[in-house]
């Protein structure tokens, strides 16, 4: 039994089960390794928040000195509260309403548009404004369909055929356009896809039509492996080009710039891992059927993306290997953590380990069934914390009686 594992399995029996555990230092070394592979000395890295937005793991990258992408008033006032100062958000919200935007405005955080109607809008609400404008890379990239946002069929970004009319809105209202920004779609594991949306973006900027930025922001989707044959990119090479890139539109625009990114996935998705309890076992005319105590509210990419997560049987790692389809406590079919997958002997009470579930996992989490996410740990230095307490049944009926209460 490897240490891992006797450190998971203790987890589990101190903190019980289902529980969302949390490597502290590997989420530290993602964050460092970036600043190693791209070299641009005025690199920023905002952290993807909506990844996960646990406040221990905003903490420990607040420290490191990261920025953070907030999409939401919620996350950029919990961003504030974990101690992040307004000028180290941006905030990249879709389809925003008037209230959002006052109450955003209201934060200091700077606002990026990804349309001309809340250009204009934010622009005859606040003339004279910074702003940050979002444009669309034209590069269809990301590992499911779903998760694609560069292309004229995505609802992101202003075309580049629309620079123009953002310009003309910009002098109109006298916006004073600080940012450009783009994001080309999430766990790209071709690092052209990001290179050509780069080099897309930049071309499109005249330095005389934009003479006011200060940065140039180009989202987040860089790829970490899933599945066991899944290839890492290689970053330090991928970075290299960036910097080579970047460093050309530089000397191009005439002024050294901020290059930033907006991890999440890359920063958190493998410092995650989510441990489960078998408490069900069936033999369907030969299709195993394992049942574990936890559902696809709690951990939804397998059902909602047909992602892959890698499972270990934390309990019989040595156990002869078997087919099983590895299913949740939701009242649905497709209540699958995985289907036909080999696994060592799973016995009831084993504990599995289902992998790379720090990103998106918990943060996709709901309370269908009413069942209460669990709580999630954050393990640094050998020491393990509770970084959130899960509710418990009542505290959860209580929520649900609201005012009824
Ligand atoms: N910046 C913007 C503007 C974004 O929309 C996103 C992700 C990111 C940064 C961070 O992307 P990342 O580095 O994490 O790939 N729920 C999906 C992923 C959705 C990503 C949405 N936007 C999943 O579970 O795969």
């Amino acid at each position: 039994m490897n240490q891992d594992t006797s450190n998971l399995i203790g987890l589990a029996e101190k903190y019980g089960t289902p529980l969302y555990v949390y490597d502290g230092e590997l989420i530290r070394q993602r964050y460092r390794e970036l600043h190693t592979f791209i070299s641009w000395p005025k690199l920023r890295i905002y952290y993807a928040m909506k990844a996960n937005a646990n406040v221990r793991i905003l903490k420990l990258l607040g420290k490191e000195g990261a920025g953070l992408d907030t999409v939401s008033p919620a996350e950029v006032l919990l961003g504030l509260r974990a101690g992040f100062a307004p000028e180290r958000m941006l905030y990249t919200a879709n389809n925003m309403t008037d209230g959002e935007i006052r109450e955003v405005r209201k934060t200091g955080v700077l606002m990026n548009f990804e349309s001309l109607v809340h250009l204009e809008k934010f622009g005859s609400m606040f003339p004279g404004s910074e702003v940050c404008v979002r444009l669309n890379p034209d590069v269809m990239a990301g590992y499911f369909d779903k998760i694609k946002t560069g292309g004229a069929l995505t609802k992101f970004g202003i075309l580049l055929q629309d620079i123009p009319q953002v310009l003309d809105i910009a002098q109109r209202h006298r916006l004073n356009i600080v940012g450009i920004h783009e994001h080309t779609g999430s766990g790209i594991n071709n690092s052209d896809a990001v290179l050509q949306s780069m080099r897309n973006i930049l071309d499109a900027i005249i330095p005389e039509a934009f003479p006011g930025l200060r940065f140039v922001d180009f989202g987040g989707g860089f790829g970490v492996p899933y599945k066991p044959d899944d290839r890492r990119i290689d970053y330090a090479t991928f970075g290299r080009h960036i910097t080579d890139i970047f460093s050309a539109f530089c000397r191009r625009y005439g002024k050294e710039l901020e290059l930033c990114f907006e991890p999440g996935k890359y920063i958190v998705a493998e410092a995650g891992t989510f441990l489960v309890q078998v408490n069900n076992l069936k033999d369907n005319r030969g299709r195993l059927i394992a049942g574990v105590n936890s559902g696809f509210p709690q951990l939804i990419r397998p059902m909602f993306y047909g992602a892959y997560h890698h499972m270990d049987n934390l309990s019989n790692p040595g156990g002869k290997r078997n087919v099983y389809d590895i299913v949740g406590n939701i009242c649905e079919t497709g209540d699958r953590f995985a289907e036909q997958r080999e696994l060592p002997e799973i016995r009831i009470g084993d504990y599995l380990a289902i992998r790379n579930a720090g990103a998106y996992c918990y943060a996709m989490g709901g309370v269908y069934n009413l069942r209460p996410m669990p709580s999630e740990v954050i393990v640094e230095n050998g020491k393990d914390r509770l970084a959130r307490r899960g509710l418990t049944n009542s505290e959860l009926v209580e929520q649900m009686m609201g005012e009824s209460a």
